[in-house]
């Protein structure tokens, strides 16, 4: 058998935005792939790039008054800093729009061509009569058809959740001039992903996925494949199909080969052979790691792609599930969608990769990033457990014996219970089951530790004649500590480098091979990682608010309509409303889990309530009738989708509903709680 070789991509990440924390889930996850099978000596290439094509990016670029060109290139220096500064460590970082990317985009596509896989055909779409562009379904506004609520998307309504096509939609408006679009003819070009049924069949169920995505497949599979609309009209930010004037790759159909582009240039600069990798006999390993909202492009599309351009089909596909913080999706106005640059100003990014690290698995669940949780888990486990062994043993080391090492392993049969589950640590890397690895590595620390704890060095140190025992002890833990650092290396890099200089051995390769260090000279000791502070992570949110308030453009906020004032027990009705604004609310059964007078206001309370999937701090004016401890317990009324408002006590998230005429006469829901949290009244 041949040396494995591999070639390992991420998803390329839109050249329109800037790399966020659920970005980060899939570049670290990838990244710590790829450390690891480097440490082991595999030879082993990771590429990424920015997806740089579209619609969105063409305008995104007209509104910046800038050239696309102009765009890419400074959000390309953007992600590379952030990648860089997170550990993120590709081989390669390129682009999409780049020279190599329009060779194989129209390679692969005559070939595709040339074999029968193109058809086209005339199709009807919606027209910007004024911006000269047929308009992509997100690019459309106006009436839900099923609920009427205003200013929905051409593609779905995100108050009733209905889906449907953009000529559906009523009083549709063209989102970029605002004039109603009209409908216009247009020549397009298909790829028959059909012809590839029995192909995508066999492929889907012969191991190349996850079971719960291959599963997913089975069921598309079954409504039949369809063909896949690959063109778009001029103005397009793009390139020009060969043989059709005007006409554009569809982004999508450039993006994914946008990884081979990339090793192309790689294998340009290093004298790598591309085909090695790439031809239909090639027996290279091939992994895309994506999320799993683009199965579809990566699992369908593109391994029919390959196979129909006559190339070799990926190895596997892994798909990971979406980061959500705090137990929900990230939302500007809570500041929870936390960019990386963001993240970066405030904390250590080893933070993030190790905490990642703990909750991640080989399936395709949710992570959630849980901000008390985060902190805990660094500051017990890598602190608290991992630094600290180095650290009660290094001082003894450096003022005792001049920075060297006992002669003698202490107790070569607790070294060697460090090194013997290298092989299943190693497994649990490789299946990326991180989790478990690091479960396993943490309770090795929690051995060290206790063998510290056992032999006292610190009685020792002031004991006579135990001086030789002392430095066996302490040269023992720092030798322990260097396995743990071994295998921590691929979780976190910038970390061991500087724990590499502490020990003086060199570069720490796989656990595999390692032998205790004995009669060597270490490096003072220098911090290896200070505890998470709380204040922090605070800051991190308030200034991701803050950047909400600096580039938030169309974003609709449900605002607070005027309170009528509480005195004024008029009979008059307030402004009618007509349905569809009232449909708007999201009206929720929530259960007080804590009341708290409020320092310094005679009115308010400050709760804490679970809707169900969350728990909201809302600030409610009913101290006059009610005491904090009678409410625990108790349902009420909350609009959910109230934007937060900040008050000068803290931020209100929502509102309770409570009816009566004030003083002690307010009355809430009902005095049962439990199983109904979070019920969506309706
Ligand atoms: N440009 C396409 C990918 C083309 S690949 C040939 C794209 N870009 S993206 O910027 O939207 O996302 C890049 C990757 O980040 C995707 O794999 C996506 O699933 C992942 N994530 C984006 N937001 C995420 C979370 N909130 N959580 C986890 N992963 C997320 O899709
Ligand atoms: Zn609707």
């Amino acid at each position: 058998m041949s040396e494995r070789k591999i070639l390992v991509t991420s998803a390329l990440p839109y050249a329109n935005g800037p790399i966020h924390l659920g970005h980060l889930v899939e570049y670290i996850q990838t990244d710590i792939w790829v450390r690891y099978q480097k440490q082991r000596g595999v030879r082993c290439y990771y590429v990424c790039a920015d997806d740089t094509h579209g619609t969105p990016i063409m305008l995104r670029a007209d509104k910046e008054g800038i050239t696309p060109e102009a765009l890419i290139a400074k959000v390309w220096a953007q992600h590379n800093a952030d990648f860089n500064e997170f550990g993120v460590a590709f081989d390669h970082y390129h682009s999409t729009h780049s020279e190599e990317n329009k060779v194989f985009s129209s390679l692969i596509y005559t070939r595709l061509r040339d074999a029968g896989h193109i058809s086209s055909r005339t199709i009807t779409q919606a027209y910007d009569p004024i911006k000269e562009m047929f308009l992509p379904d997100r690019f459309i506004k106006g009436d839900c058809p099923k609920c009427g609520a205003h200013d929905q998307y051409g593609d779905s309504c995100e108050v009733c959740g209905a889906t449907y096509s953009p000529t559906e939609l009523k009083n549709a408006v063209s989102a970029i001039s605002g004039e109603k679009p009209i409908e216009k003819d247009s020549e397009h070009y298909f790829f028959k992903l059909a012809d590839f049924t029995d192909l995508l069949k066999d492929w889907i169920s012969a191991g190349h996925l996850q079971s719960e995505v291959s599963n997913k497949l089975k069921e598309w599979l079954e409504g039949g494949l369809h063909d896949w609309d690959i063109s778009r009209d001029a103005p397009y930010f793009g390139f020009e199909i060969p043989d059709a004037p005007g006409k554009y790759f569809y982004v999508w159909l450039d993006a994914p080969i946008g990884y081979m582009a990339s090793f192309k240039y790689l294998c340009d600069q290093q004298g790598i052979d591309f085909n090695e990798f790439w031809s239909k006999d090639s027996d290279a390993e091939l992994y895309h790691f994506i999320g799993k909202d683009i199965i579809y492009f990566h699992a369908l599309f593109w391994p029919a792609m390959l196979h129909g351009a006559h190339l070799r089909m990926p190895t596997a596909i892994f798909a990971h599930g979406f980061l959500t913080v705090n137990g929900e999706k990230m939302s500007k106005s809570r500041g929870t969608f936390i960019t990386a640059r963001t993240y970066l100003e405030h904390l250590n990014p080893e933070y993030l990769r190790y905490y990642f690290a703990a909750k991640l698995s080989a399936g395709v669940d949710d992570i959630d990033l849980n901000f008390d949780d985060f902190s805990q888990r660094v500051n017990a486990d890598l602190v608290g457990k991992v630094v600290n062994i180095a650290s009660r043993c290094s001082g003894f080391i450096t003022k005792r014996f001049a920075g060297m090492l006992s002669s003698d392993c202490a107790d070569p049969a607790l070294f060697a219970e460090f090194i013997a589950p290298c092989e299943r640590i190693a497994g649990h890397y490789e299946s990326r089951e991180f989790g478990k690895a690091m479960r396993e590595i943490m309770a090795l620390a929690d051995k060290a530790n206790q063998y510290i704890d056992e032999q006292k060095p610190w009685l020792l140190a002031k004991e006579a004649g135990k001086e030789q025992l002392l430095q066996a002890v302490c040269s023992l833990g720092i030798n322990l500590f260097r396995v743990l650092m071994a295998y921590l290396k691929p979780v976190v890099p910038l970390m061991v480098t500087t724990a590499e200089d502490f020990l003086q051995s060199g570069e720490l390769p796989w656990v595999t091979d390692l032998q205790p260090l004995l009669a060597h000279k270490i490096n003072d000791f220098i911090p290896l990682m200070t505890r998470v502070e709380s204040d922090k992570i605070a800051a991190i949110v308030e200034a991701s608010k803050a950047t909400l308030e600096k580039t938030s453009t169309a974003t609709l906020a449900v605002t607070a309509a005027p309170i009528p004032a509480q005195d004024k027990q008029s009979s008059e009705i307030a402004e009618i409303i007509d349905f569809e604004s009232f449909a708007k609310i999201d009206l929720r059964l929530g259960e007080i889990i804590n009341a708290e007078a409020v320092e310094g206001s005679d009115k308010l309370l400050k709760l804490t309530i679970n809707i169900g999937a969350e728990t909201r701090t809302i600030f409610s004016g009913i101290k006059t009738a009610y005491a904090p401890e009678d409410l625990i317990g108790r349902l009420t009324l909350v609009i959910v989708n109230l934007a937060p408002r900040k008050m000068r006590f803290g931020v209100s998230e929502g509102m309770v509903l409570a009816a009566g005429p004030g003083g002690k006469d307010i009355w809430l829901l009902s005095p049962d709680a439990g199983a109904y949290a979070g019920l969506r009244v309706s």
